[in-house]
């Protein structure tokens, strides 16, 4: 059949009606089990008198299809995936004084039944209880040059003690100390007497050498802490490396000496101003003997295989670590920082911090290093079956789901967040029910998982050998069909391998012009022998697969991630697509400030597709041409602190902003990489804030309170000022009104004054003079006629 046509089938599912096949008959499997291992979807119908109706059906199908070809029901084999919860108890919310029973993980037991290539979804929930019990043990370095360090530490107890006090009621303190081993040529032999007093040749005096020595137990007694301190006094060495490393390993597995409570927190702080000897380095003495991992403390209290044994290696120590719960603190001189840095990196749950030069802020460096510990959650998994893969999504805070994470930080103490676990059967191991632990980093608590893997078929169980069925004794029956003895053939076992019957011969091929066992095997008794090929196994009722015939990606059949099996390329976990060339991974898109691709793009194929413009690099993490810190950040001001903007619509603010938000008067100086930041907001006011992140990656905002807003126009002024302007303009229309009426007037009186100079006046001719004669007609008067 052709490839592509399959392909369509496997998405399809349910029919591909055009062929009248689907994934579980289109393979060609002749047994139960191998029809399980098909698709989750297969069934397998081992009713004897099954397909003998005429229509060839296959045995195994899709149960909806067994059921209409007249398979009943009880006579089907398809086992679901099934999960059981076992072991539900709630989270505590606290611890109670005591401590037993403290539940910080939700379920504590599960079981699962998984079909080959199925999966099942389950959900985690860790909390971390409030007022949990504290284990710290200190562990120091007792050479020459922590003199000063012991002086200060004898003052410390009851503050150590103090400030843990805030964090839980429950604390037990313990000490011990270490040098190195006492041979050379880590040690002293010369002058004479240097064994006894190594600081002879430096005029004081000084204990002699030791490797590793536990002097107070776990134990509530703050005093009995500062009183043990008193009492030690300082060694030397010769070589600038200590042996601190057998210290740790000792500390973490003599557990009934040093008293670690099984429901506690377990803290080791590790103080030194020196690089340390690791694993091999105990060849310079002579010492081949690898360390075993074991507690050779004796009732002397001292480390009695320190000449013996080599010094551990970081694999064993991050073994021991894991196994007992403890939570390693490097408090280190800052010349040495970045090495035990690069040492943490190597062991899940260290943490390093600066010790002073007098360890004077170790108290403050242990506080600091246990909320970091305790704002972390991160799962870890315990002897998982290869066969099985695992998947993750955290939800961390918000209800917000990060895809891929098994881990969640920046919590607070008492904050719950759930992983859910997607965990899916890869083939069949050998032993087909496996256990395995999810456990959180530094957590007593664990949840449990079974797995039974349905890979076998119960029909097989009642398998009879030579059974009659199968013609009289030549072949086993079981699950509906005869598997027949060697040298014998044919669905009931009736053909011999010698006998040669043409009509058979039809049997072989899937149509009359069709090549006879698909060109690559012989027919011999209506059944397809496979020839063997030099590339792989030929298989399949007409032996029409093979696994070779797969996609190939650079070369590589299924991309080198997977197993070829008739066609189709079966991936190993955390590898997908055709061929087998995607990663599902994610962590690889982790940027360092736990953003999948820095926020600027997408995890395609377990590498970074980076969609903002200008972004570049694996993780795109480089981009010079993108926002500012001040531009991103202040994204974060708007939705963390004023509860608007972009971010804050979009609800994505928890997982992009994880800065702590300070409110403050006015910016002051942090530091000198803090950014100081000022921005317009919606409302046209100034905010200022300043971006600082210090030097393990906190970073915090400290936000100045009142933003400058621009003041509101003042009403009396402007209905003054008006008012003002109104008049100041009529008067001046007044006065210019005025000035030319007055500059007219003088015109006209001008003009007058010239015209009556220029002017010849009658002078003689009074106008109000009368003449004294009047003459009056009388009107009747008719004259002479
Ligand atoms: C060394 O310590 C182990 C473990 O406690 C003890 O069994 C053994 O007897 C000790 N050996 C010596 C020589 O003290
Ligand atoms: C720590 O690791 C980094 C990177 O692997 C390396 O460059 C650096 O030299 C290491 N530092 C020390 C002190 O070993
Ligand atoms: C994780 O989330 C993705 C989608 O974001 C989903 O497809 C997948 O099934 C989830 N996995 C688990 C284990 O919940
Ligand atoms: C197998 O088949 C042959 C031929 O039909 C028959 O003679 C023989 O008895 C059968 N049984 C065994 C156990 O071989
Ligand atoms: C996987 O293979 C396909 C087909 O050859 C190719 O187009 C694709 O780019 C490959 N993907 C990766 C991540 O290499
Ligand atoms: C930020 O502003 C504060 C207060 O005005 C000032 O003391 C500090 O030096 C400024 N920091 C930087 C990096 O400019």
């Amino acid at each position: 059949m052709d490839p592509a046509v399959w392909t369509v089938c496997v998405v399809l599912l349910s029919s591909c009606s055009v062929l009248g096949s689907n994934i579980c008959t289109s393979r060609g499997v002749s047994t139960c089990k191998q029809c399980l291992a098909v698709h989750p979807s297969c069934a397998w119908c081992f009713q004897e008198s099954f397909g003998q109706g005429g229509a060839a059906s296959s045995r195994c199908d899709l149960k909806k299809n067994l059921l209409a070809a007249g398979c009943e029901a009880r006579a089907m084999e398809s086992p679901s995936s099934r999960l059981q919860v076992l072991q539900d108890v709630p989270l505590s919310e606290r611890a109670s004084g005591a401590t037993a029973d403290v539940t910080q993980i939700r379920p504590q037991k599960l079981q699962l039944t998984l079909r080959p290539d199925d999966a099942k979804q389950f959900t985690v929930k860790v909390r971390q209880v409030e007022d949990y019990p504290v284990d710290l043990y200190y562990l120091m370095d007792l050479s020459y040059s922590m003199k000063d360090d012991l002086v200060r530490l004898r003052t410390l107890g009851n503050g150590l003690a103090e400030a843990m006090g805030r964090t839980t009621s429950n604390l037990r303190m313990g000490f011990g100390a270490f040098v190195d081993k006492p041979l050379s040529p880590y040690m002293y032999i010369t002058p004479p007497g240097a064994v006894e007093n190594p600081c002879i040749s430096i005029g004081t005096i000084c204990l002699p050498q030791f490797g590793y020595k536990h002097v107070l137990s776990l134990t509530e007694e703050v005093s009995r802490f500062t009183e043990e301190v008193k009492k030690q006094r300082v060694s030397r060495n010769r070589d600038a490396p200590e042996g601190g490393f057998d210290a740790i390993v000792q500390a973490a597995v003599c557990k009934e000496k040093i008293g670690w409570r099984q429901g506690a927190s377990h803290l080791l702080v590790f103080t030194t101003d020196a690089k340390t000897h690791v694993a091999l380095d105990g060849r310079l003495a002579g010492i081949v003997q690898p360390n075993d991992g074991q507690c050779h403390v004796g009732s002397d209290n001292s480390y009695n295989m320190s000449t013996t044994l080599d010094y551990p290696s970081l694999a064993l120590i991050n073994e021991k670590m894991s196994e007992n719960n403890i939570n390693l603190i490097f408090a280190v001189t800052s010349h040495v920082v970045p090495l035990y840095q690069n040492y943490s990196e190597l062991i899940p749950g260290t943490t390093v911090g600066t010790l002073s030069d007098d360890s004077g802020n170790v108290i403050q460096l242990i506080l600091d290093a246990y909320a970091k510990i305790r704002s972390k959650v991160e799962l870890e998994l315990l002897d998982v079956p290869e066969e099985l893969s695992l998947s993750f999504n955290a939800t961390c805070l918000n209800g917000e789901v990060i895809p891929g994470l098994k881990s969640c930080s920046g919590l607070k103490i008492g904050d719950t967040v759930s992983f859910s676990v997607e965990a899916r059967a890869r083939g069949c191991p050998k032993d087909t029910r496996k256990t395995f632990a999810l456990k959180p980093v530094g957590f007593k608590d664990s949840l449990e998982i079974t797995v039974d893997f349905e890979c076998d078929c119960k029909c097989q169980e009642q398998a009879q050998p030579d059974s009659p069925v199968c013609n009289h004794g030549n072949g086993t029956y079981a699950c509906g069909i005869c598997q027949c003895h060697a040298g014998r053939l044919g669905p009931r076992c009736e053909c011999a391998e010698g006998d040669y019957n043409p009509a058979a011969q039809d049997h072989c091929s899937s149509g009359p012009d069709a090549p006879i066992c698909s060109g690559r095997g012989d027919c011999v008794c209506g059944q397809c022998v496979c020839h063997s090929s030099d590339f792989g196994k030929v298989w399949g009722k007409r032996c029409e697969c093979d696994d070779f015939n797969c996609l190939r990606y650079k070369g590589e059949l299924c991309s080198g991630h997977g197993l070829c099996s008739c066609g189709f390329c079966q991936c190993n976990p955390e590898w997908k697509g055709e061929n087998c060339n995607c990663s599902t991974r994610t962590d690889t898109c982790m940027s360092s400030l736990g953003l999948l691709c820095s926020g600027r793009g997408q995890c395609v194929c377990g590498s970074c597709e980076c969609t903002q413009p200008g972004a570049y690099g694996a993780t795109c993490d480089k981009c010079p041409t993108c926002p500012d810190a001040c531009t991103i950040k202040k994204e974060c001001v708007e939705c963390r602190h004023f509860k608007r903007g972009k971010l804050f619509e979009e609800q994505t603010c928890a997982r992009i902003c994880r800065d702590d938000i300070q409110l403050v008067d006015d910016l002051v100086f942090h530091d000198k990489n803090a950014v100081n930041c000022t921005y317009k907001d919606e409302n046209d006011c100034v905010e200022r804030f300043q971006y600082y992140e210090d030097a393990s990656g906190k970073s915090v905002l400290f936000v100045v309170k009142e933003p400058d807003c621009p003041k509101g126009p003042d009403i009396l002024v402007v209905l003054l000022s008006v008012a003002g302007a109104i008049l100041i303009l009529g008067l001046a229309a007044l006065l210019v009104w005025k000035l030319l009426v007055t500059i007219h007037d003088r015109r006209e009186f001008a003009k007058f004054e010239e015209e009556r100079s220029r002017a010849k006046w009658d002078a003689g001719n009074n106008p109000l003079y009368k003449g004294a004669t009047s003459t009056f007609t009388n009107v009747t008067y008719r004259g002479k006629d």
